[in-house]
């Protein structure tokens, strides 16, 4: 079993700090764990270009290396070997650090794992070319995931979007969240060492992630700090979207619940079929393709019926030159 730490942190800091201690604790849950450790300060990984050559790929049931040539690849390969991943990220300005999500959007779209029984069912329906058994099946392993948020301030509200923005990285591939870990205070103590109760909550956190791998997905624990659950039954995050009624949308997961208040507790009911279709699970995802999908029916009547005004109204855009030279 492979359990793989990534730190966007800088070198041997905070991120690294809680990222080795968990990946310590893994290797102490079972010798025959191996870990391996990544810091990406050194990598570089740009932002994607939006070419689709990925996504298009893998709705023909086909693989490809990133179209961008940079040290992505590299980075994706050993989440691709893992069979579980914990990923600490340094709060920059309320959320992860750019890179991450550098990598989140080129990672996110290879890994729909919505798309595998997608094309599998066109290929046996003869729909698309191919052999139905023909496709790594690997890919649909729903990894167990730790995401540590880690923020300087002293307050959990500068670290108000860490999590969260870092659990965009395992959503498609419908990774298992084990834990969405508030690391703030990193800039007072100066290092989590000396915080044992937070070297306690990593330790848990790291041999739980392993520990998760053997496990039915329903039998998974999630592990918050202070025993907070989250109030998303499903990404255990506690953002919410409001609208002016009663009925709330996790933005995350994209799911609606109902809003109460019991006492001085708010309880969010969020029903058991809007939780099958939250966003990092199949069902979730292919509701999402569909609706991509069913653009072309109404974008190209449209595009047709006003073809020769719409490349009158592009002339202004295009003629309009961008200030940068090479
Ligand atoms: C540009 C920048 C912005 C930051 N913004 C925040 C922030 O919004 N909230 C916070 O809690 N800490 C913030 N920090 C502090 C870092 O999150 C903190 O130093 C953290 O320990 C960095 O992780 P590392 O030690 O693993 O590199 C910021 C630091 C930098 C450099």
């Amino acid at each position: 079993m492979k359990v793989l730490g990534i730190s966007f942190g800088r070198v041997n800091s905070n991120c690294d700090i809680l990222t080795k201690e968990a990946l310590y604790s893994a290797k102490m849950y079972a010798p025959n764990v191996e870990i391996k450790f990544v810091n990406t300060m050194k990598l570089k990984i740009g932002r994607c270009i939006g070419c689709g050559a990925c996504s298009t790929a893998l709705e023909k049931g086909k693989d490809n290396a990133c179209v961008v040539k940079d040290d992505f690849q590299y980075l994706e390969n050993l989440c691709r070997e893992a069979d579980a991943i914990i990923v600490s990220a340094p709060v920059y300005v309320l959320q992860p650090v750019g890179q991450l999500k550098n990598f989140t959007d080129r990672y996110a779209c290879r890994h729909d794992i919505s798309a595998i029984p997608y094309v599998l069912d066109r290929r046996r329906r003869g729909e698309a070319p191919g052999d139905p058994d023909d496709f790594p099946m690997e890919r649909l392993r729903q990894k167990p995931v730790a995401y540590f948020a880690v923020g300087g301030a002293r307050t959990p509200d500068w670290t108000s979007m860490g999590t969260a923005g870092m659990h965009l990285f395992g959503l498609s591939e419908g990774m298992r969240v084990i834990s969405n870990y508030n690391a703030n205070d990193m800039g007072h103590i100066g290092n989590p060492l000396l915080d044992q109760k937070m070297m306690d909550d990593v330790h848990e956190i790291g041999w739980r992630v392993a520990a998760a791998v053997d496990l039915p997905a329903d039998q998974i624990p999630y592990y918050g700090k202070d025993g907070d659950q989250g109030t998303c039954p499903v990404c255990h995050q506690n953002l919410l979207m409001v609208n002016g009624t009663t009925t709330v949308t996790c933005p995350l997961c994209g799911i609606h619940g109902k809003i109460s208040i019991e006492g001085e507790k708010l309880v969010v009911d969020f029903p058991k079929e809007e939780q099958e279709r939250a966003r990092g699970t199949f069902k979730g995802l292919r509701e999402h393709t569909a609706e991509i999908q069913s653009f072309g029916a109404i974008v190209a009547p449209k595009i047709m019926a006003n073809k020769d005004r719409l490349d009158g109204l592009m002339k202004r855009i295009k003629e309009f030159h961008d200030d940068w030279t090479e």
